[in-house]
């Protein structure tokens, strides 16, 4: 068996009515709050953020709101929302909402407590290298109100800049959570659109993680399980939203599949799909799915093994391991059909012109999640990938 390591340095509250729990785990993380939260005015949004002031100045923190995270955050809003956090002595962020909230809340604790922008920090910034072990954040807490992203339970987050279109994923330690709520009762409202985005985010962090180069025996168990979840329950939810049972089952898979992915890391999937994002705000979700199956297709030969086991979890029928490898991308593109997102990159605005642009920008700013595929992929490659998707 390989040698690994195994992190999840963090506590998860999960559970319906697990909100209710914020006090007493809370309780001296911090003095005051930084909330950030997302642009929506939904009237449950609006009582959500009253509920989590009110449960946090139980545990003895007080709170301000930071309300302008947008879908695809940009570095601009992180680096307001850091001055924010410092203007006011903030000394606590909580994410509140989906994957970017959760990510802005990661961004804005580590900006408030060191030197620069977060410009900075992203590829071919100055401090992009600059080591962990030198640099400060503060606390976060995270509480998702999505099954999607798993970024309650990783050390990652995405940042668009808004200059170039890069849309980096970034990662440090001092990123996980040291709390993460996970109540399956603030997933019920999520409208249609996000609970399948978001749901096939966690059927990509899962499946990515299990068939990376880098998977361990710990991250596979941990994303066959999640596969597993998503196949037996994303349509269950989209037929039946208020269905608690399915919608616990996403939010588990959701955690899951984050911490496999914390620990066996995504492919070439998040690696395309990130430029696709930056270049033209299309949901994580809906970018992934129109490559994915395309990259299934185009690498299954570096490991027929692992992409067959894949096929399997997907509920492929029996064949030879070459056969159900092979059929790997279109195993995917039939539960795509079936949750309704069956996309091509060329819907979502990609053209054959950005196709340089889009495959330059991944090696640049994912290179790590392009050569954790089993393919050794080139520049030329992702091209084709990015072609045979329009
Ligand atoms: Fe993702």
């Amino acid at each position: 068996m390989k040698e690994f390591e195994f992190i999840i340095p963090e506590r998860i509250v999960f559970g319906a009515g697990a909100i209710n729990k914020l006090p007493e785990k809370a309780r001296g993380l911090g003095k005051k709050a930084l909330i950030i939260t997302g642009k929506s005015s939904r009237p449950e949004k609006t009582e959500l953020v009253k509920k989590v002031k009110d449960l946090l100045s139980q545990a003895g923190i007080s709170s301000i709101v930071f309300d302008k995270v947008e879908q695809n955050p940009r570095s601009t809003t992180c680096n307001e929302a850091a001055k924010m956090c410092r203007d006011n002595g903030c000394d606590v962020t909580v994410g509140l909402g989906g994957g970017s909230p959760m990510d802005v809340s990661k961004f804005c604790a580590m900006l408030a407590v060191n030197d620069g922008q977060m410009e900075d920090y992203m590829p071919g910034g100055k401090y992009a290298s600059k080591p962990e072990s030198e640099l400060k954040c503060l606390p976060i807490i995270c509480i998702t109100t999505t099954s999607g992203t798993g970024s309650e339970a990783t050390q990652f987050a995405v940042v668009t800049n808004p200059e170039n279109e890069n849309k980096p994923g970034l990662g440090y330690d001092f990123w996980y959570p040291k709390l993460s709520i996970v109540d399956p009762e603030l997933m019920l409202s999520m409208p249609a659109e996000v609970t399948r985005n978001t749901g096939l985010d966690v059927l990509y962090h899962a499946l990515e993680a299990y068939i990376s180069n880098g998977a361990t025996p710990a991250s596979s168990i941990l994303a066959a399980e999640a596969i597993r979840l998503v196949i037996a329950n994303l349509k269950t939810v989209l037929d039946n939203p208020a269905d608690i049972e399915a919608r616990s089952a996403m939010a588990w898979a959701n955690t899951l599949a984050g911490i496999a992915i914390a620990n066996g890391g995504t492919i070439a999937i998040h690696g395309m799909a990130h430029p696709i994002g930056g270049h033209t705000d299309a949901a994580h979700g809906a970018a992934l799915s129109s490559i994915a199956p395309t990259v299934l297709a185009y690498t299954w030969k570096a490991n027929p093994k692992v992409y067959a086991e894949l096929a399997k979890l997907m509920g492929a029928a029996e064949a030879d391991e070459e056969t159900l490898a092979a059929n790997c991308g279109s195993t995917l593109k039939s539960f795509l059909q079936l949750v309704g997102n069956d996309i091509t990159a060329g819907s979502l605005g990609v053209t054959n012109e950005m196709i340089p642009v889009l495959a330059k920008d991944a090696f640049f700013t994912m290179e790590g999640a392009i050569s954790n595929t089993w393919m050794k992929l080139t520049l030329n490659d992702v091209e084709q990938i990015y072609k045979k998707s329009l």
